[in-house]
């Protein structure tokens, strides 16, 4: 099966822990992404290493090789290979532009001697990543059709004793008091409302898409792995908001801008104009209140010996 990246929404990248999605009916252009997805990976770093410390308890065995699919630009990646120094780090993904970023950023950070990457599409591409005793998949089985297929793969090409942990689910970004003074309170929850309906008809257009109770522990159980546990993970950058932290979220309130205009009403438009206006008091790159909380729910579990 090939994805269909001119099918869904480009809202499907999530930089938080909840799900952000958009209108279902524009393209995927994973390439544009990669700026957003590195920068939310390095708002996550102390949340990714705990992830890390959680799994390596988890782990009957020694990690010699680790995937991550659907890595995007290599955030997790080059994190896992920091945390666990004596393993070859493999980034899966579909989109040649995000592995490259990966590649320079395993380069960056001193780690491009254990870090490969692997152009595959997914889920039949599974078939020749190899075996390995970590495979870490964040945000990237929820864009397949077929997400238990996809687990059952994933699960297939672990070794006895390793560690199959997706991330998926978590709560959504917040990062304004509930009253800006500007609009209508609680314009983030009304944003969450849409970005799930976008959701829905992103999976509903995936090709080959199967419905299914999104109960990760015993999706892992029914893939044939055992001890299924959930965590979740804090990202929580409190106000005053350092530069990159205030950019980010600029970046993707901007996003949110113009992929949600035509499902959020004038009021909640024209709020979201002002919040990402460079030149108003109000907007989140001036105001003195803006912070960011999210998190990220992993779901883990072990293949038996
Ligand atoms: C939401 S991003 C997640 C990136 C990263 N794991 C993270 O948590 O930030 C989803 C990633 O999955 C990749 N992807 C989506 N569908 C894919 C497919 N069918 N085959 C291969 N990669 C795919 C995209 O290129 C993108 O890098």
């Amino acid at each position: 099966m090939t994805r269909h990246p001119h099918t869904h929404d480009d809202h499907t990248h999530h930089p938080h822990g909840g799900h952000a999605h958009g209108d279902a009916s524009h393209a995927v252009d994973w390439a544009v992404f990669g700026t957003l997805l590195e920068k939310n990976a390095e708002l996550s770093t102390p949340a990714l290493e705990q992830t890390a410390e959680w799994l390596r308890g988890l782990l009957a065995v020694p990690v010699r090789r680790a995937l991550d699919v659907g890595s995007g630009p290599g955030g997790a990646t080059c994190l896992f290979a920091r945390a666990f120094p004596d393993a070859e780090v493999v980034a899966v993904d579909g989109t040649p532009e995000l592995l490259e970023r990966a590649h320079a950023r395993a380069e960056r950070l001193g780690v491009a001697d254990r870090v490969r990457t692997h152009l595959a599409e997914l889920p039949d591409g599974l078939a020749d990543v190899g075996e390995a005793d970590l495979i870490w998949s964040s945000k990237a089985v929820h864009h397949l059709g077929d997400q238990q297929g996809a687990l059952d793969g994933l699960a297939a090409a672990l070794r006895p004793g390793g560690v199959l942990a997706v991330s998926e689910g978590g709560l959504p970004l917040r990062a304004l008091p509930r009253d800006i003074g500007i609009g209508r309170p609680g314009l983030l929850a009304r944003i969450d409302a849409v970005q799930e309906e976008g959701f829905t008809e992103m999976r509903a257009e995936l090709p080959g898409t199967k419905e299914i109770v999104e109960d990760w522990p015993a999706m892992l159980g029914a893939a044939g792995l055992t001890g299924a546990r959930s965590r979740t993970f804090l990202v929580d950058h409190p106000a005053p908001l350092d530069a990159p932290a205030r950019e980010m979220l600029h970046i993707e309130l901007a996003r949110l801008h113009e992929r949600l205009a035509d499902r959020l009403d004038a009021t909640d438009r024209a709020t979201l104009g002002r919040l990402i206006d460079p030149d108003d008091e109000a907007g989140v790159l001036r105001r003195p209140d803006v912070f960011w909380l999210s998190a990220f729910t992993v779901h883990a579990a072990v293949k038996p010996r």
